[in-house]
């Protein structure tokens, strides 16, 4: 088939420019599921805390591309490697398509109603009408094949550690991408220099041993991001908050009370996620819920209402971190909120965070000009003070405490005595 075409740019804030020479990745960009990621923010909740973290999943898809087309012309041109026209095809594919089955507000959406973008990823994948015309047009296992490498299931290991292992293109190109918008420079690192200290070796990708400062600064920059942005406690506070609004408008809506309900919803709210089709599940972007949530403002359930102004108007919970979240605890905060006959279910919220340093589990592989392998976090030395972390924090409504004046002022006295660092003044109030 022919699918060559002259040569398509896009300007671009991390690769300068995205080349697209073949026209079935042309057609791929212009599917409507693909243009469906212009609606739906890479960061979920993140822009409340850093304003500039208003890119689209369409971006980091385009870029993830990008990504993988310069790893594979660096094997291509410098290490011999000749993958075939269908498996380059079906690599640059899979690295377009990997996020096609997010929602709007993905990981928040997920906790909520149980089900996972993969699953729709393979879906879409699978069902779409649009993308599976275009797939025909090259052979009938190609739309299979895609599935199989995003579950890493396919005969090609190489690609699966391309779009999904400690050094891939998704996250070289998420960590740039979300480094760049958010302002967080210590997130960046060189990534010409990182693809070019990689190179297949049999069935694995492994990375030169004097390149091994690069993939420090690589992996300093994904701990980096880790900490600083992705796990960003107001952030986490906003994904709360989203949680909770869905939840409630869910017990509305199976009480028969919700009156304006978005018809993408309806099978989430039934408890019957896997019977919404592709067609509904593709009206599913960040516009159809926060439409949702600006008419929940005007919902007689007070509750509803009150936190989708909450979420419109940025007045998000506060948090304290507290050393760990026992049941006494639990309890005792619960009681004192009670007390004041303050809603716990919906207004105070214990979350743990975890961060997961270097994991060694399909770690990272250097080898020197004699073939001599190890893994990085065996040579490195930094690397290895990379460690998980895990972090306990309460988030509740402070205005709803500051309403209640004396009584109010007792139960943060309360919460203060709790917060972690509290003798040693590191007490970090939000
Ligand atoms: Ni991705």
């Amino acid at each position: 088939m022919a699918t060559f075409m002259e040569e398509k740019v896009f300007k671009d804030p991390v690769h300068g420019y995205i080349y697209v020479k073949d026209g079935f990745i042309w057609d791929l960009i212009n599917s409507k599921p693909m243009q469906r990621l212009r609606y739906i923010k890479q960061l979920g909740t993140s822009y409340l805390t850093f304003h500039g973290a208003e890119h689209s999943r369409f971006s980091h898809s385009l870029g993830t591309y990008e990504t993988m087309r310069q790893v594979l012309s660096h094997f291509k041109r410098n290490h011999g490697w000749e993958p075939g026209e269908r498996n380059e095809r079906l690599a640059l594919a899979v690295a377009l398509l990997h996020d096609i089955g997010h929602g709007p507000f993905s990981h928040t959406f997920e906790r909520c109603f149980d089900c996972h973008h993969e699953y729709w990823t393979a879906r879409i994948v699978l069902e779409d009408e649009e993308l599976n015309a275009l797939f025909q047009r090259l052979d009938d296992r190609f739309a299979t094949d895609i599935v199989k490498v995003l579950r890493k299931e396919s005969v090609y290991p190489i690609l699966h550690q391309l779009i999904s292992s400690q050094i891939d293109v998704d996250r070289m190109d998420y960590l740039l991408r979300d480094a760049e918008s958010t302002g967080v420079i210590y997130g960046r690192f060189e990534l010409e220099r990182l693809i070019r200290v990689m190179r297949p070796a049999g069935d694995r990708i492994v990375v030169k041993k004097s390149g091994i400062h690069t993939i420090e600064q690589y992996l300093l920059a994904r701990y980096f991001m880790y900490t600083q942005v992705y796990l960003h406690h107001v952030t986490i506070g906003a994904d709360i908050l989203i949680e909770k609004i869905l939840r409630r408008a869910k017990e509305c809506y199976q009480d028969g009370r919700l009156r304006y309900v978005p018809d993408a919803l309806t099978g989430f709210f039934e408890g019957r996620a896997s019977l919404t089709s592709i067609e509904q599940y593709l009206k599913l972007d960040d516009v159809t819920l926060l439409y949702a949530f600006r008419q929940w403002t005007e919902e007689p359930d007070m509750i509803l209402s009150d936190l989708s102004q909450r979420i419109l108007h940025r007045k998000l919970f506060k948090s304290i971190p507290i050393l760990e979240i026992t049941d006494n605890l639990k309890q005792e905060i619960m009681d004192a909120f009670q007390r004041l006959g303050i809603n716990t279910e919906y207004y105070l919220e214990f979350r743990q965070t975890s961060t997961a340093g270097y994991a060694y589990r399909e770690g990272i592989i250097c080898c020197d000009e004699f073939n001599q392998c190890e893994d990085i976090g065996r040579l490195s030395s930094l690397i290895r003070t990379l460690q998980p972390n895990t972090e306990f924090r309460l988030y509740y409504a402070k205005d709803l405490l500051e309403l209640h004046g004396r009584n109010g002022n007792i139960v943060e006295r309360l919460l203060q005595k709790m917060a972690k660092g509290n003798d040693s003044n590191e007490r970090n109030w939000n």
